[in-house]
């Protein structure tokens, strides 16, 4: 049995990733579906046409992954696709946002993919792939973004190894650097602050950028950034280094 695994898929791209890949008939025999709010994925699963498992699971929880895991060893799938998607970021000074609410943006965007990825490999066969949703915060140290942008920069870092380690599998993995996006992250993300004027200028839209990623997957490309303003932010911040950046950012706010 062939799968696709999304995580996320209750909301913004994940959700998007599923309709997509539905839109392009991609073969498998069924989609795994994993987010915390059931209504969502129940909604989703009757727009796809594919048979769908929904996972209702807190990643967070180390008890919620055994699930996954569990499912995995009794279907005994190949997953052809794992998107992992899911995650959140708060923005804010690192003082003014309680330390549990910043470990819990670590527990998710970097313990919980990077186990995911862990349980998922003995389950993938040559040519299967893997999109990792880093962002453009992790392409340099982000002042008021602080936890999150570090959490980024671990997702890049780590898949990046990765896709090294696994080439001689034959699994390709595409970490995915996308920059303001509108989805529902927003909303949760400036509870305790607001972001930096200009990333309102460059949002854009999921479907474009969940159609570069897959693209990207397609051509075992290594990354996705979409845009051209987050294509320039790539560059510039290789080229030049983080302090003057920092510094920039700094008379820029
Ligand atoms: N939007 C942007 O501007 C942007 C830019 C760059 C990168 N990204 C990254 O892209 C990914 C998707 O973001 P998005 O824009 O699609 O945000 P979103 O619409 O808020 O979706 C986040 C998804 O993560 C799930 N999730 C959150 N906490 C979870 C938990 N503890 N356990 C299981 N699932 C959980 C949510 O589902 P439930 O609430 O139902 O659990 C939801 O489906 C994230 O990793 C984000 O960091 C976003």
């Amino acid at each position: 049995m062939n799968i696709i695994v999304i995580t996320g898929a209750s909301s913004g791209l994940g959700r998007e990733f599923a309709l997509q890949l539905n839109k392009m008939h991609y073969v498998a025999d069924e989609v795994w579906l994993i987010a915390r709010r059931s209504d969502r994925l129940e909604a989703l699963s009757k727009e796809l046409s594919y048979p769908c498992e929904r996972l209702t699971i807190d990643l967070s929880k180390e008890e919620d992954l055994n699930q996954y895991k569990k499912l995995l060893e009794k279907k005994n799938p190949v997953i052809q696709i794992l998107i992992n998607c899911a995650g959140f970021g708060y923005v804010g000074g690192f003082q003014t946002i309680s330390y549990e609410q910043q470990s819990s943006m670590i527990d998710l965007n970097c313990r919980a993919l990077s186990q995911m990825t862990y349980l998922s490999l003995p389950y993938m066969k040559e040519n299967s792939r893997i999109l990792q949703l880093a962002s453009s915060a992790a392409f340099m140290p982000q002042p008021g973004f602080a936890v999150y942008a570090a959490s980024k920069a671990y997702v890049l870092s780590f898949s990046r190894a990765i896709t090294e380690e696994l080439r001689k599998q034959k699994i390709y993995v595409t970490t995915v650097c996308p920059g303001p996006i509108r989805t529902e992250f927003f909303e949760l993300a400036e509870q305790y602050g607001s972001s930096f004027t200009l990333k309102k200028y460059t949002m854009v839209e999921a479907p474009q950028v969940v159609k570069a990623a897959l693209q990207a997957s397609k051509r075992k490309k290594e990354l996705s950034v979409y845009g051209i303003p987050m294509k320039c932010f790539f560059v510039i911040s290789k080229i030049l280094p983080h302090k003057l950046l920092l510094v920039l950012l700094r008379f820029m706010k």
